[in-house]
């Protein structure tokens, strides 16, 4: 095999990352990093946050401008992949130039699921997922303005913080019974709702959007249990679909994300997938899993550039994610369908530890302005500690004290 180099499609954080870590880890060949957005790699997480609160003081690249340079790393942006030839092995891009490869990374990412009833609506609705949509909510969320956020997931709640910290209006509609009950426990979604509502955000779960319109003084959505909100601006969050349309199409296996094995190998042997955009399972005989955080983007990049280099695997994570909101950092790590939770302290006054149970042994963990904590409590949580729940509860006991103190 001629070596033609590595080409890694989409330049988002996973496949910055993997970028990154094949020259880390040593590969001297050939590495190109192509990305339809314009932009040099960056971070998403502070779209919601601090790129909309303070944008003059936020940088978001994921590494300085002339890292790729220095690296030798070939960044082609502005320009996407059109199509994937697996028997040829070369990607063909948008303006009809074929590159050869001999290992490809796919890490396209995933879209904001769209909500063709408010796309019709036209101007004064957005979705966030890139750097140019959070340009334009700058524009709009200016104190004194009526915001409607369809979805009460992350990126719904986020926003609701953001705009009630810009001075906005907020009302956020759900058709879940709770806000973020994808990827927390009841007794933290019932704990943001309550939260958000405190301060002045109309939250109407259980709800969804029946019809739009453009009226003379804004944005009117009618919900399904009749109300009519009127708004200057409607933002919706209402999850995400894996890009797997170029996977797909060049006969690699997919569903609801690109297959992989736990080392983010594909259905075809020189071929990887990482990111969100990956359906990884652990081992055989388990469900693939497609996970959407930052943390998992940045750990099957080192995986797959171990894979592809041929060094040892890298050591398993706990999985872990975060949101800023209301003022409080959350860190959620581990299984979140835990069976219990013990509570340390207490939600809403001060800095609190929640940490979930599954029979005896400890699962997952969440922090409320308490991440000092995060790393005994993933340290458990990978050994599957049995601990005393009246030792979990107490507040004297650190975490890391309690994991060094287990046996080897
Ligand atoms: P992406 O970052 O989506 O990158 C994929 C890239 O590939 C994109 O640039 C896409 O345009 C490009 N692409 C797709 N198809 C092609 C093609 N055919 N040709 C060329 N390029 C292509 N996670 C957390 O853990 N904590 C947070 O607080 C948090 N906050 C977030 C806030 C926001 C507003 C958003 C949107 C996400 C947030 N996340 C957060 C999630 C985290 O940012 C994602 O999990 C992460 O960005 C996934 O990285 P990725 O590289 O897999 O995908
Ligand atoms: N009307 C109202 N709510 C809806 C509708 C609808 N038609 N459809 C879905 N929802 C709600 C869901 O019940 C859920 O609470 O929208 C919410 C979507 O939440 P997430 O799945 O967390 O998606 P989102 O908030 O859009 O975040 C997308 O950004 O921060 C990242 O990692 C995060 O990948 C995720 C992405």
């Amino acid at each position: 095999m001629s070596n033609t180099g590595i080409i890694i499609i989409g330049a988002g954080q996973a496949g910055a990352m993997t970028a990154a870590q094949l020259r880390q880890l040593g590969e001297t060949g050939r590495i190109t990093l192509i990305g339809d957005e314009a932009h040099v790699p960056y971070e998403r997480p502070p779209l919601s946050k601090d790129m909309l609160l303070q944008p003059a003081q936020t940088r978001c690249a994921i590494h300085p401008d002339d890292f790729y340079q220095q690296h030798d790393i070939t960044l082609r942006l502005g320009v996407a992949v059109a199509e994937i030839d697996l028997q040829a092995r070369t990607v063909t891009l948008a303006d009809g130039e074929a590159l050869p490869y001999t290992r490809l990374v796919l890490a396209t990412g995933a879209s904001a699921r769209r909500l063709p009833m408010l796309d019709a609506l036209g101007a004064g609705v957005h979705t966030l997922r890139t750097l140019d949509d959070a340009a334009a909510l700058q524009g709009v969320l200016q104190a004194g303005r009526r915001l409607i956020l369809v979805g009460a997931g992350v990126i719904g709640l986020e926003l609701a913080s953001t705009a009630v910290d810009l001075g906005l209006r907020v009302a956020v509609v759900e058709s879940a019974e709770l806000p973020m009950m994808r990827a927390t426990p009841r007794l933290l979604a019932e704990f943001l709702c309550a939260t958000h509502r405190e301060r002045g955000v109309a939250l109407y779960m259980r709800s969804s959007v029946v019809a739009a319109a453009r009226t003379a003084t804004g944005l009117a959505l009618t919900l399904s249990d009749g109300t009519c909100l009127e708004g200057d601006a409607v933002v919706y969050g209402i999850g995400v679909v894996p890009n797997t349309g170029l996977a797909q199409a060049a006969g690699l296996a997919v569903d609801n994300g690109i297959l992989t094995d736990a080392q983010c190998r594909t259905s075809h042997p020189d071929v990887y997938a990482v990111g969100d955009v990956a359906a990884c399972q652990a081992a055989p005989g388990l469900p693939p899993v497609r996970r959407e955080t930052w943390e998992n983007a940045n750990w099957q990049a080192e995986l797959a550039a171990r894979d592809i280099l041929g060094l040892p695997l890298a050591q398993n994570i706990v999985p872990w994610y975060w949101t800023d909101q209301c003022g409080l950092n959350i860190q959620l790590a581990g299984d979140m369908s835990a069976d219990r939770w013990i509570v340390r302290g207490a939600l809403g006054a001060g800095p609190c530890l929640l940490l979930g149970l599954s029979g005896a042994e400890l699962v997952a963990a969440i922090t409320v302005n308490q991440g000092r904590e995060m790393r005994g409590a993933k340290e458990l949580i990978a050994r599957r500690a049995c601990i005393e729940p009246a030792v979990l509860a107490d507040t004297q006991q650190s975490l890391r004290n309690l994991s060094r103190a287990l046996p080897a």
